[in-house]
């Protein structure tokens, strides 16, 4: 009887969908078509106030990869650790950074743009200096949308912007969260991943009040996850219960091809094109555009 179930389903080609982490339907995302012309640029913020849950791995290698579908990509290293220029070969000694912006030092954005290793992947870098930026900037009229001032006179030339933001909510990140068009939040696969995460989506949702109506949480997205462990695998149901679609359906694996590729100063579609990693990335870059996050 079962067995003769089975053939008829198979026969229907009605198998059960195979599921992907998030306990929905695996699906491919279509690669994006190419673009004819470029700009304006939507910003994106990547941003969690947690530290090490992947930010900045988030900004390198989906600028990587949205570079590798012809996207026009400007990444800004929002952090004083320095951690995206590094990540992405740039030294940040004597040159221009995103604190002489900022501080209007340098009122030319495109004296502190820099090239990558990647084609079509700009960055503006930071280093110490931007831990000072804060105290400078408290006294300053409209002191929320500085960067996005600042920016406004280079959206034109990018398709898109991504701000690798400090593990704050200080004025730093308020700026990106103010200049924003969207948010992407990664929350890395581990017991308190969600915590803070309440804090956060309050802020977002104080700044759409009060300063950037416009801002949507474009999705949060699991990193370091490990397919092997019970434990990785509930956490990122918890996320998914708590979060439902806003979860994005792409989830970057627990791999030490991340950490290699940093020491590398490369991302990893450089670093190990072939790699799982990789390909995690390009289909996160597929996703967003899927999803209109991105052009
Ligand atoms: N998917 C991954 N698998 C394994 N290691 C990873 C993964 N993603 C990031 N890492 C490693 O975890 C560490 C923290 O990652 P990352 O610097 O991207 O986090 P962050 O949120 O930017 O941290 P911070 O809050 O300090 O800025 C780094 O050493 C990075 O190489
Ligand atoms: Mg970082």
């Amino acid at each position: 009887m079962s067995a003769q179930r089975e053939d008829v389903t198979e026969l229907a080609g009605l198998e059960a969908p195979k599921l992907g982490p998030t306990g929905r339907p695996l699906r491919d995302f279509p690669v994006p078509k190419k673009l004819r012309s470029h700009g304006p640029a939507r910003i994106i913020a990547l941003c969690n106030q947690k530290g090490g849950v992947g930010k900045t791995t988030t900004s390198i290698n989906l600028g990587a990869t949205l570079a590798e579908y012809g996207r026009k990509v400007l990444a800004i290293d929002f952090d004083p650790q320095g951690a995206l220029s590094a990540g992405l070969g740039v030294q940040t000694h004597d040159v221009t950074t995103i604190y002489d912006l900022l501080l209007g030092a340098q009122r030319d954005v495109t004296a502190a743009i820099l090239p990558t290793g990647v084609e079509n992947l700009d960055i503006i870098p930071a280093n110490i200096d931007l831990s000072a930026a804060e105290v400078h900037l408290v006294n300053e009229v409209a002191r929320e949308q500085i960067l996005a001032r600042v920016l406004r006179q280079v959206t034109d030339r990018y398709d898109v912007i991504l701000i690798d933001c400090q593990p704050s909510l200080g004025l730093l990140t308020v700026n990106a969260l103010t200049a924003a068009h969207g948010v992407v939040i990664p929350l890395e696969c581990e017991y308190f991943a969600l915590r803070g995460v309440a804090l956060l989506v309050e802020t977002i949702e104080k700044i759409r009040d009060r300063l950037n109506p416009a801002i949507t949480l474009d999705g949060i997205l699991a990193t370091m996850y490990d397919s092997r462990t019970l434990h990785s695998r509930e956490v990122l149901q918890r996320v998914v219960e708590a979060f439902g679609d806003q979860v994005l359906e792409t989830v970057i694996a627990r791999t030490v091809k991340f950490p290699d590729a940093s020491v590398a100063a490369a991302p990893v579609t450089t670093f190990a094109p072939e790699h799982t990693s990789a390909e995690n990335y390009r289909q996160l870059a597929r996703e967003l555009v899927f999803r209109g996050a991105v052009a």
